[in-house]
């Protein structure tokens, strides 16, 4: 596989972490930027490619986050970074609006092409996954006459107004930010770990609710891996049963695809892995190999439903972010990529349930491709650990492994490597993890 610099391959601790030049940036950050942006590491990057970031002190260090799962064919991949070039030299901005460009057509007809199902589709890009999820449901309300739109526990779906309604988890998302968009109901989610439901049972438990509490909504929208609220996969079954019910009763359904699609799961999207085929489907983050970029890709009757003008923006589907785009599909497919998320799910997966074995704090170990997650616990129980998650994660973060946690009780740590990354790295990165468990 093509590294996308010459960057070193390998973990390298110059300084401790953060190093000095960093300790310096996190004290201008700290006058400069809003408190409310955190940062998951002390460090400041510059440069990354293949599996790694290097700091501003020189260390590498190994990537498992792609800075929340964007980075899937490799940050500054080789021909997203030609692209791109090429894009800026030509126009940077139009406005698709004003005076449009074949890329943002590309664009469309790729996705229309790869997201599930063979029926006649269309696409409307925009610039951040928050976004597209509210157009997704603008969409749905337009086509169905209805208002009502369904979330499902544990859900993450943005911080603007409309999807901070959809999110699940109050603290850090909501607090405080309210009031938030009606016509938001919340249904039990299929949590296999926690709720021992098989597929069927929890799609039951759902639907119960949502017949009892809403009736008959616009839209019910669910990411088919939860990605915030703790990398949980459905049990088989509930996402059928979920998308059939809405079928028969002219719901739209609508997988949010942001953290899941893209290859990352060991398919294009994670909705194929039980043969769905949503009538919407959001994109983003992996869709441009670090651009941004969104889109909202379904069934053309439904999307085409909305007037004209009805949906847009000044930066939707920006030049640049599209050339990336393609560029990334061009990697992905390419370069094999969703069977290399398989092969990464084979070689972590075996060595995290080898880890869960000895130690009873790992609760549970889930996920697909490269998208995978323990859940910590108190041993002898399920009752979350939130301050393992830290302290271990806080331990791999000094050996120069950045791992990122997540969950409704922050008790998750989630694995999302850029799909360029080497073994060499991710067995690297395990080492690390398991010293990380031994001195937490
Ligand atoms: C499933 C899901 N939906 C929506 C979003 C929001 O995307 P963005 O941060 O680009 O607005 C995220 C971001 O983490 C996500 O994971």
């Amino acid at each position: 596989m093509t590294l996308s610099t010459a960057l070193t391959q390998v973990r390298h601790l110059e300084t401790e972490i953060p190093g000095p030049r960093s300790r310096d940036l996190m004290a201008r950050k700290q006058e400069a930027v809003a408190r409310g942006v955190g940062t998951t590491m002390p460090v400041f990057a510059v440069r990354a490619g293949g599996g790694v970031v290097e700091d501003v002190d020189g260390n590498v260090l190994i990537d498992l986050g792609s800075g929340i799962a964007v980075t899937t064919v490799g940050a500054s991949a080789p021909r997203v970074v030609d692209a791109v070039r090429e894009q800026a030299e030509a126009f940077t901005h139009t406005c698709f609006m004003v005076t449009p460009y074949e890329g943002y057509v590309a664009v469309a007809e790729r996705l229309n092409r790869l997201t599930p199902g063979t029926h006649e589709k269309r696409s409307v890009l925009f610039n951040s996954g928050a976004e597209a999820v509210e157009n997704a449901i603008k969409i749905a309300r337009v086509a169905t006459g209805r208002q009502a739109v369904v979330a499902f526990d544990h859900a993450y779906h943005g911080r603007t107004n409309l999807t901070m309604a959809l999110t699940a988890k109050s603290m850090p998302y909501k607090q405080g930010f309210g009031p938030f968009a009606p016509e938001v109901y919340r249904a039990p989610l299929s949590y296999p770990y926690r709720d021992g439901l098989d597929g069927p049972a929890a799609a039951r438990r759902a639907i119960d609710v949502i017949e009892k509490q809403v009736g008959t909504p616009a839209a019910l929208v669910i990411e088919p891996i939860q990605g915030e609220g703790g990398f949980i996969v459905p049990a088989p079954g509930f996402l059928p049963a979920l998308a059939e019910w809405c079928r028969a009763n002219g719901v739209v359904f609508i997988a949010d695809e942001v953290q899941s699609g893209f290859a990352r799961t060991g398919a294009f999207f994670a909705s194929e892995h039980e043969g769905l085929v949503p009538d919407l489907v959001v994109s983003a983050k992996g869709i441009a190999g670090g651009l941004p970029l969104s889109a909202v890709t379904g069934r053309a009757e439904i999307m085409d439903a909305v007037h004209a003008g009805g949906l847009g923006g000044t930066y939707g589907g920006n030049p640049l972010a599209c050339a990336a785009a393609l560029a990334a599909i061009e990697t992905i497919e390419s370069e094999g990529l969703v069977d290399r998320a398989r092969k990464i799910e084979m070689l972590m997966k075996d060595r995290l349930l080898r880890l869960r074995k000895d130690d009873p704090r790992i609760g549970d170990v889930r996920g697909r491709g490269a998208m995978l997650a323990f859940e910590l616990v108190r041993p002898g129980g399920d009752e979350p650990d939130p301050e393992l998650a830290r302290a271990v994660s806080a331990a791999a973060h000094r050996q120069g492994v950045i791992v990122l946690t997540c969950g409704t009780y922050g008790n998750v740590l989630r694995f999302l490597p850029p799909l360029s990354i080497s073994d060499e790295l991710l067995e690297d990165a395990i080492e690390v993890l398991t010293r990380a468990f031994a001195e937490s």
